[in-house]
C-alpha cells in the first residue's frame, strides 16, 4: 500500500501535461495547464462549470488536439497518439455512456473492452487469435466481478438499471486494465442511492485495485473524501492545487468556486 504524500513527491509522475492549451475559435478552454499526476495518487479536478474540466480530460484521452503543449505518460509523450492508442498504453475514461453496446449482454460488453485493450479497436482477427480468447473472457470475469456485476453477465446491457448501467461502464473501462483511470462526473444524473453506490465503488477502486484515477466532480463531499490531491481550474487556469485540508481553507478557491460560500 501506498501511504502518505511523502513518499508519492519523489515518485516518477504518470501523467504529466504541459503548458497544455485548448483554444476554440477566441475562447481560451484550457490555460497553460500543467498538471502532474503521480503511480498510485487520486486527483481530483474541480472549478465552476465552463473552467475547462471536461477539455483537458478530452485532451488527455487525445480526443480533443491540444493548441499548444505536450502531454507525457509513463515517460513518453502521447500528444500524437489517437485515442485508442492511448487506450493501449493504459488511459481508460469511465462513464461514456457511449461505451456501453446496448444490444449485448454484460459480459459481451467487458469481453469487447478487453479485447479492444489488447488489439485496438476492432482491427482484431478472432480466427488467429483463438488462444487468446481464454484470457480475454477470464478478464472480462473478473472484471465484472470487481464491479459487482458478475451475476448479471447474462442480462443485455439496455436492461440494466441506470446505476448497474454505471457500474458497467466502470467494468468497461477496468476491462482495459489502465494504469489510470479518468472520470469525468460519475455521479452527474443519479439518484442520492445510486451516487452512494458510485462513491462504494470508486473507494473499492481505490482500496482493492491501489488504481491511480484522475476525478472530475462536482459534489465536494466526494471529492474530500476519495482524494490525495485536488486541482482547482478557474477560466482555464489552474487556480489552486493541494490536499483536501489546504483547498478546504483556500479563499481563492472559495471565492472562484462557490462565490465565498464555506466548503
Ligand atoms: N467543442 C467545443 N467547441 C467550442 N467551445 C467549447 C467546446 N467544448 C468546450 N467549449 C467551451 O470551453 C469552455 C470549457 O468547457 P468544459 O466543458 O471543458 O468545462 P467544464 O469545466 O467541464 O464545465 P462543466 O462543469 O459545466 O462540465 C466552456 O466555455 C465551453 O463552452
Ligand atoms: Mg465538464
Amino acid at each position: 500500500m501506498s501511504s502518505g504524500s511523502e513518499s508519492r513527491s519523489d515518485a516518477p509522475s504518470l501523467l504529466e501535461t504541459r503548458g497544455l492549451v485548448k483554444e476554440f475559435g477566441g475562447l481560451v478552454a484550457t490555460d497553460d495547464v500543467s498538471i502532474d499526476v503521480k503511480r498510485g495518487e487520486r486527483v481530483s479536478v474541480i472549478g465552476p462549470n465552463g473552467a475547462g474540466k471536461s477539455t483537458l480530460i478530452n485532451l488527455i484521452t487525445r480526443r480533443l488536439d491540444p493548441t499548444a503543449g505536450d502531454i507525457v505518460f509513463k515517460g513518453d509523450s502521447i500528444v500524437n497518439l489517437k485515442p485508442h492508442q492511448v487506450v493501449q498504453r493504459g488511459i481508460s475514461k469511465s462513464f461514456q455512456t457511449a461505451s456501453i453496446f446496448p444490444d449485448l449482454t454484460v459480459m459481451e460488453n467487458a469481453e469487447i473492452a478487453a479485447l479492444a485493450a489488447e488489439n485496438g479497436e476492432f482491427g482484431f482477427n478472432f480466427l488467429t487469435h483463438r488462444d487468446k480468447l481464454t484470457s480475454v473472457h477470464e478478464l472480462a470475469e473478473n472484471t465484472l466481478e470487481s464491479v459487482g456485476l458478475l451475476s448479471r453477465a447474462g442480462t443485455t446491457a439496455a436492461d440494466l438499471p441506470y446505476g448497474d448501467k454505471r457500474r458497467l461502464e466502470i467494468g468497461i473501462a477496468l476491462a482495459a486494465e489502465p494504469d489510470l483511470l479518468l472520470m469525468d462526473e460519475p455521479t452527474a444524473g443519479m439518484s442520492p442511492e445510486e451516487t452512494q453506490a458510485t462513491v462504494d465503488l470508486i473507494e473499492e477502486v481505490k482500496e482493492e485495485l491501489g488504481l491511480t484515477f484522475v476525478l472530475v466532480e462536482h459534489d465536494m463531499e466526494i471529492v474530500f473524501s476519495v482524494s490525495d490531491r485536488i486541482v482547482v481550474l478557474n477560466r482555464g487556469r489552474v487556480i489552486a492545487e493541494g490536499t483536501p485540508d489546504e483547498i478546504r481553507g483556500n479563499p481563492d478557491v472559495q471565492e472562484a468556486y462557490l462565490g465565498g460560500v464555506e466548503l
